[in-house]
């Protein structure tokens, strides 16, 4: 194969044929086309895009560079969602169980954060003795056996994409919808789903902050989703705050069992706490029911959902879980009960009545990740037990010198930096903001 040639046709604006993108990854994987030379394809296609073709023969090229998880046939569908990443983002982590009590197979493979976006593999580190990197034979065990498995890619798994993305990190090449889509959607093809929900952000902190540049990437994996066999179905969310009131790796976690263990509001306990969180967990368990045709509608879905939901029997299928991925439960029972396991806490307060009509989820993200709750790059260390929790949320009525956020940080300074950058993160306004609504829209 001659590289150079494939480099100059998509550069100067060409089409490339199946066989010709097949050849590209099979080459790139075996280790013959040197990464300045995938640099500089990736950047080829960076502006001059793909068609639904060719970015269907990446996709499936990029699937098959490696191992793909073969599960025994079985009346319990495979499915999963995946979420674009947001701050506070931590929906996969009540979700995978209460997928697994309404009667799903969930192979959840999951990522590592990067920048201001949380990953939920970076959470899950932070409960004692669980652990995320499995081997795919564990891995099929687990979702035969309990149900859900929440773990990251074996090294088997799609090492096209591994390589690829590393590169467009570093190469300015991430934004590229088709780039996206094939990176995505690759890797859940690998995990023989039945149906796929994805979780497309939009806004402040998202990745795509414009709702039209969401609705496009939506779009795109939702065709192709649904072309290569898998049902899909997108949300567009909204990631101008963030989800839930913390935002950190074990806080998160923390967040989450709390989202297990609330109850809905015709159980009279307080629900609207969480509601954004429980919104979306909610809405992705409803929209895979229909997809499954286990529900005949949404409506009814989600009624399914949040009777699951608050059974208790999702809080129970999380232990479940846990300890088969190793957790220690009563470590993780008294490390829960802890208010704070960071060393050093601290409080900003609001200097004036009214009402919160911003809660910057990007400054937030920020401050986690400078605290050290995220990566700069990707051979940072994380600290687990640092964030924020306790965040006013918008539209809420705000006394005078009520808490606006509290920081958890491994040192004093730390904290006082923190501090003073959520200060830009906040506003207050005598007028009560119309609210946004949370999904903007369904893409199917
Ligand atoms: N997440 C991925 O897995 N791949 C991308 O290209 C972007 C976000």
């Amino acid at each position: 194969m001659n590289f150079l040639s494939l480099i100059e046709a998509k550069r100067d604006g060409q089409v490339l044929t199946t066989k010709q993108i097949e050849d590209i990854i099979a080459a790139y994987t075996g280790g013959q086309i040197p990464d300045y030379q995938i640099a500089a394809f990736l950047m080829a296609v960076y502006f001059r895009g793909l068609n639904t073709a060719e970015t269907r023969a990446l996709t499936f090229s990029m699937r098959d560079s490696g191992e793909k998880l073969e599960f025994p046939s079985d009346r319990r569908p495979l499915v999963d969602k995946h979420s674009t990443g947001g701050v506070g983002d931590k929906v996969s982590l009540p979700l995978a169980p209460l997928l697994a009590c309404l009667g799903f197979r969930v192979p959840m493979i999951s990522g590592r954060g990067l920048g201001i976006t949380g990953g939920t593999l970076d959470k899950l580190d932070s409960i004692p003795g669980f652990k995320t990197s499995l081997p795919s034979k564990r891995i099929i065990q687990m979702v035969q056996k309990v149900g859900c498995v929440i773990c990251g890619q074996t090294h088997r798994m799609v090492p096209a994409d591994k390589g690829l993305y590393a590169l467009r990190d570093v190469t300015g090449t991430v934004p590229s919808i088709p780039l996206i889509v094939a990176s995505i959607l690759s890797k859940k093809l690998a995990e023989s789903l039945s149906a796929l929900v994805l979780d497309v952000k939009f806004g402040a902190a998202a990745f795509m902050p414009e709702p039209n540049q969401a609705l496009a990437l939506a779009n795109a994996m939702v065709t192709l989703g649904n072309q290569c066999g898998v049902r899909t179905r997108a949300l567009l969310t909204n990631m101008d705050t963030p989800l839930g009131r913390a935002a950190g790796n074990w806080l998160e976690v923390k967040e989450a069992v709390e989202c297990l263990e609330v109850q809905s509001s015709k159980f009279k306990v307080q629900s609207s706490k969480l509601e954004d969180l429980r919104s979306i967990v909610l809405a992705s368990a409803a929209q895979l029911l229909v997809l499954t045709r286990k529900a005949p509608n949404y409506d009814a879905g989600r009624r399914r959902a949040e009777d699951c939901l608050d059974s208790g029997a999702p809080r129970r299928k999380w232990d479940e879980m846990l300890a088969a991925q190793g957790a220690d439960l009563s470590v993780f029972q008294r490390k829960l009960e802890r208010d704070h396991t960071a060393s050093v806490i601290a409080e900003i307060h609001a200097h004036r009545a009214g009402f919160l009509v911003r809660c910057d989820a990007r400054i937030i993200g920020q401050v986690v990740r400078d605290l050290g709750g995220g990566r700069l790059s990707k051979d940072s260390v994380i600290s687990y037990d640092v964030g924020v929790d306790r965040l006013a949320k918008p539209g809420e009525a705000i006394q005078k010198g009520a808490v606006l956020a509290r920081v958890h940080a491994d040192t004093r300074a730390d904290a006082t930096t923190a501090c003073s950058a959520l200060q830009s993160a906040f506003q207050i306004s005598p007028k009560r903001p119309r609210p946004a609504p949370l999904v903007w829209r369904v893409v199917q």
